[in-house]
């Protein structure tokens, strides 16, 4: 597949694979993309997963012409766009392996493989020349691993992006929401990294792009101000959806009554847009993803063995260890005896930055009663001003 007139695709689709990174459903599979520059000098940018090694070099034998290549540019070391370094060096062993520092270490630690002879290792600022085609290297650490690094063709104009701007699923699946899973990958993944994000995004600001190539998911060349600023605003913690996402847990229902009463009052009130999410059922990447997206999120479970159920701590996890901030919370809780999921849950959130509860809170012990409906009510309204 061509890209520009110099450049062109040579990645797989894994239709195989059921989790991706060991926890993450992908019901649409899994591209692992990689990309050959065709110049004075042939460059591969990056590898993929390993299961798929015979089908990319002959992918790449096919669009080089036969010609080898001489460097493989390796962006990122995890195993998805690394395994398959070790058979093209083997097929190819004039190449040239061009990487950060921090990189060689991991090539030999994950495979046991060192190529002393045939190593460049490029930093920022750092150029490689192929010909009409200048590559720019960007280091892009933590995005998604301390090794990564960007690269900037300055010939076409393409920013090679490593994990960022990519998506869940085949590049050969339908794609009309970019957004639903490009986000739940962003959140799952790079979510705690926000900061370096941000970096990155300062540092691609310097250069014109007009085409970027993730190492997942499609090319993108059209509308790049909408892919950069989604990434803005999702790496600077902001509002993405005016709305309030309901995450709740329920055993017999009764909590869930509660959730779909302050969903039906949060639309009576005229609330943008209300999702619910029922943590025990729903991919709890999905729920994540939701957390990130709005700027006011209500948790709503039951006390458990003195402390919360399991799904929600789960999530509050999630969320904590994502680092998020910049959230309005409401909270919800239902305990027959002792109820405690409110104060588990606010210490679970005391470490985060610029939260805010709200003042209503809810008290359900087992069923719903009056006292609970008008505090519901209250709890609506409050979300909504
Ligand atoms: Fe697609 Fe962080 O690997």
């Amino acid at each position: 597949m061509k890209i520009t007139d110099g450049i062109r695709y040579v990645g797989v689709n894994d239709h195989e694979i059921d989790l991706f990174e060991g926890q993450y459903i992908v019901p649409e599979g899994m591209a692992y993309n990689s990309y050959l520059i065709a110049d004075e000098k042939i460059a591969v940018m990056d590898s993929v997963d390993g299961r798929f090694a015979d089908e990319w070099l002959a992918n790449i034998e096919k669009e080089s012409g036969g010609k080898a290549p001489d460097y493989l540019v390796i962006q990122h070391m995890e195993p998805d766009h690394s395994s398959s370094i070790a058979a093209f060096a083997e097929r190819f062993p004039q190449a040239v392996l061009v990487s950060s520092a921090k990189s060689f270490p991991m090539l030999k630690n994950f495979y046991g493989v060192e190529y002393p002879d045939r190593q460049l290792t490029v930093g920022e600022g750092d150029t490689l020349e192929l010909g009409a085609h200048t590559l720019n290297f960007i280091t892009a650490p933590m995005v998604h691993w301390p090794e990564v690094i960007m690269t900037y063709d300055s010939k076409d104009k393409v920013v090679f992006s490593a994990d960022a701007f990519g998506k869940f699923g085949a590049n050969d699946t339908a794609d009309d929401d970019w957004a639903c899973e490009a986000r739940r990958y962003y959140f799952g993944i790079v979510g705690k990294y926000g900061a370096q994000v941000q970096t990155v995004l300062k540092k691609l600001a310097a250069f014109e792009i007009e085409t970027i190539c993730p190492l997942h998911g499609p090319v993108l060349s059209d509308n790049l101000g909408y892919y950069l600023n989604i990434y803005d605003i999702w790496s600077s913690y902001g509002v993405e959806t005016d709305g309030v996402v309901i995450n709740f847990t329920s055993v017999y229902g009764n909590t869930k009554k509660a959730a779909g009463l302050l969903a039906a009052k949060l639309e009576e009130y005229g609330c943008p847009k209300v999702a619910v999410n029922d943590l025990a059922r729903c991919d709890m990447a999905e729920a994540v993803e939701d957390a990130f997206r709005y700027g006011k999120i209500v948790l709503a479970t039951t006390t458990y063995n003195g402390d919360i159920f399991p799904f929600m701590r789960e999530f509050i996890a999630d969320l904590t260890e994502r680092g998020m901030k910049n959230k309005k919370i409401a909270l919800i809780e239902n305990g027959s005896w002792g109820p405690m999921a409110i104060k588990k849950m606010t210490a679970m959130l005391e470490g985060l930055k610029n939260i805010e509860f709200c003042e209503n809170t809810v008290t359900v012990k087992s069923g719903l009663s009056n006292e609970n409906i008008a505090a519901i009510d209250a709890l609506a309204k409050e979300l909504c001003e």
